[in-house]
């Protein structure tokens, strides 16, 4: 595992929510509550990482993961660069650490990655230069830290303590790192329960999620639940062809306000998006009274907000810069 800190225990780096302790996490999802709003309010805006440039490279599509960022980082004063790589011809990852040098002669404090190969933004964390902050905006199936970080912001927001909470993670987990990270958030604040459900075909192997209860009906799965996280099945991840799809999937997995029914009358549904309508989830729950989708956007800004101001606060460690 990569070290996150600088040696002073300050947090340098967000590639992965391993490692990190109970309190870093509370004092990230604090500062990430002052930045949220309401659904229609008006957005903050500082300008305490004024002078700060931030470099956006995403390697695999996204909207909202770099959408916020980018929004994140202009709404704290700083400057922000899109960049979309084509890694096409990329060997185990030195063709980002190219760009990376290369943007690195610009002058970049911090660089925000997505990328499908495994281990590229930890090497990218290893090799930039002392006062360079990398964060994740999704590493293959591995983690998403920020994304975590927004759903259990969320989760907060609508049910408070997650202590006393039952969470369902519902669909392709195998393949998603949206679930690897709410997993390892909820577990490290303490759900009552954290499970996870999932026909056969797309459940992690035995060693993962250990000790997580796993049901493969849907039904099951949601009976007396607080929070349901529902996800896309990661069709570009899928290698075997043994995984239901379109109608096949929603008759079996689809969640509709009839299945709903089996958790909590309160219980929000969740969903990290792109959404399937009519594969994973139903229009009626995904618009329905008890989603709280729409707020997960939001909160992604405040999330990246929070995490940029934290790495940013060490940049002097680094360079001399105030
Ligand atoms: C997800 C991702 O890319 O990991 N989207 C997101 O960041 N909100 C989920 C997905 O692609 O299904």
């Amino acid at each position: 595992m990569i070290e996150q800190r600088r040696a002073d225990g300050s947090l340098r780096h967000l590639v992965t929510l391993e490692g990190l302790q109970r309190a870093e996490v509370e004092a990230l999802l604090d500062r990430s509550r002052g930045y949220a709003r309401r659904l229609g309010e008006r957005p903050p805006a500082t300008r305490t990482l004024a002078g700060v440039t931030i470099a956006n490279l995403f390697t695999e599509p996204s909207t909202r993961t770099r959408v916020s960022f980018e929004l994140a980082g202009r709404r704290l004063g700083a400057e922000v660069v899109n960049l979309e790589v084509q890694l096409s011809s990329r060997v185990k990852g030195e063709s980002m650490l190219d760009t990376i040098f290369t943007l690195q002669a610009l002058h970049f404090d911090v660089f925000v990655i997505r990328d499908a190969e495994p281990g590229v933004l930890s090497l990218v964390a290893t090799e930039v230069a002392p006062g360079v902050s990398v964060l994740s905006a999704g590493e293959a199936h591995l983690s998403h830290p920020t994304q975590g970080l927004l759903d259990a912001l969320t989760v907060r927001q609508y049910k408070g303590d997650i202590g006393a909470l039952r969470i369902a993670i519902v669909g392709d987990i195998r393949h998603s790192r949206v679930a690897r990270s709410a997993y390892q958030i909820f577990r490290l604040l303490e759900a009552r329960e954290v499970r996870i459900v999932a026909p056969p075909a797309l459940m992690p192997e035995p060693l993962e999620f250990a000790g997580c209860p796993r049901f493969e009906t849907l039904e099951e799965g949601l009976e007396g639940v607080d929070v349901v996280m529902m996800l896309r099945v990661q069709k570009e991840r899928l290698a075997r062809t043994d995984v239901p799809d379109g109608d096949e999937y929603f008759a079996r997995f689809g969640l509709t306000a009839r299945r709903l029914a089996r958790a909590r009358p309160d219980a929000i549904v969740m969903h990290p998006q792109p959404m399937n309508r009519g594969v994973e989830i139903a229009s009626e729950v995904a618009d329905g009274p008890q989603s709280v989708i729409r707020s997960q956007v939001s909160n992604g800004v405040a999330v990246r907000m929070a995490v940029l101001e934290t790495v940013a606060a060490g940049l002097a460690h680094g360079r001399g810069k105030a």
